[in-house]
């Protein structure tokens, strides 16, 4: 289904919504087209934010639906546990810097897929995701993206609400604020994820700029059930960062980490519809939660 002669391959929804988008956006040529270059990170503007869309965006998928599908056996069951965490009742996904929402397009279209599949059960479940981001260009893309899914997702279970709030990561007040907003309104039995998915792109210089922030929201969900997904692809940066990250969680008591200090790399082949090739997907990837 998802993995066929050592290749990942990604679910059909998935596809589905990301093609019909980029026609729609009359992006779908652009798309299809390799680009050989080397920093794409996305950005404020509609030109970066549509330019990570093209060419950025299945990656980013293909490393979420790699870690959920664990084919090697490598994330210790950390994988299982966000997937029952995923169709346990109600669950809030902050999705920090979501862009156009590849994280949680791939955690719902792969969920959708372990249901069809029965490899899950179908339960009456409750997603909520905020996506929080300062490109609000990417998250028109990810309202629409979201949107395209939302009656797939119904048919299985699964009730999805999805918004979006602007935020700048390196203003700690703006996510203090983002903070009250996404826990105030929470029903008293609900899981807070939080998603980090594809940041190191801003560099370790950058993650200086956000670390305040990044240290605010990891402490204020010390009083809450939550836990953090957090993926980016393999690279120096990312290493780095995700070193950082596992010092600011440290002296947090309660919320441990899947592995320690600099997690290591995993690398996998995955298949590109949209450029019509096999292609090599690299990711780093930490987990913060009681469990450990
Ligand atoms: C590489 S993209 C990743 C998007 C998505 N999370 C993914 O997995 O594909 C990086 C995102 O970070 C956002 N970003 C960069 N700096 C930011 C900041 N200071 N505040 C909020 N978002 C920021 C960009 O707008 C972009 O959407």
């Amino acid at each position: 289904m998802f993995w066929q002669n050592e290749e990942l391959l990604l679910p059909d929804s998935l596809w589905g919504a990301y093609e019909d988008e980029l026609t729609e956006k009359g992006l779908i040529f652009e798309a299809s087209q390799e680009n050989t270059k080397k920093r794409i990170h996305g950005g404020k503007s509609k030109e970066l934010a549509e330019e990570h869309f093209c060419h950025r965006f299945a990656a980013s998928c293909g490393r979420v639906v790699y870690f959920l599908l664990d084919p090697k056996g490598v994330f210790a069951k950390a994988n299982s546990k966000t997937i029952l965490s995923l169709t346990r009742g109600n669950i809030i996904i902050l999705d920090l810097a979501g862009g156009a929402g590849a994280g949680t397009l791939s955690l719902l279209t792969t969920l959708a897929e372990l249901i069809d599949t029965k490899q899950i059960p179908q339960l009456p479940t409750n997603i909520k995701i905020v996506n929080a981001d300062y490109s609000t260009d990417a998250q028109e893309l990810a309202q629409s993206l979201h949107s395209r899914i939302g009656s797939h997702l119904l048919q299985r279970g699964i009730d999805l609400i999805f918004s979006h709030t602007e935020w700048d990561a390196t203003d700690v007040t703006q996510s203090n604020q983002l903070c009250d907003d996404v826990f105030s309104t929470a029903p008293p039995d609900t899981e807070f994820m939080i998603l980090i998915s594809n940041i190191s792109g801003i560099g370790n210089a950058g993650f200086e700029g956000v670390k305040s922030s990044i240290t605010h929201i990891m402490q204020r969900i010390t009083n809450k059930k939550a836990f953090v997904l957090w993926i980016e692809p393999e690279s120096g940066d990312a290493s780095s960062i995700m070193k950082k990250a596992f010092e600011i969680v440290a002296p947090i008591k309660w919320l441990s980490a899947l592995f320690h200090g600099i997690p290591p790399s995993f690398t996998y082949k995955w298949f590109d519809k949209i450029k019509s090739m096999p292609r090599t997907g690299g990711m780093i990837l930490q987990r913060f939660s009681r469990e450990y």
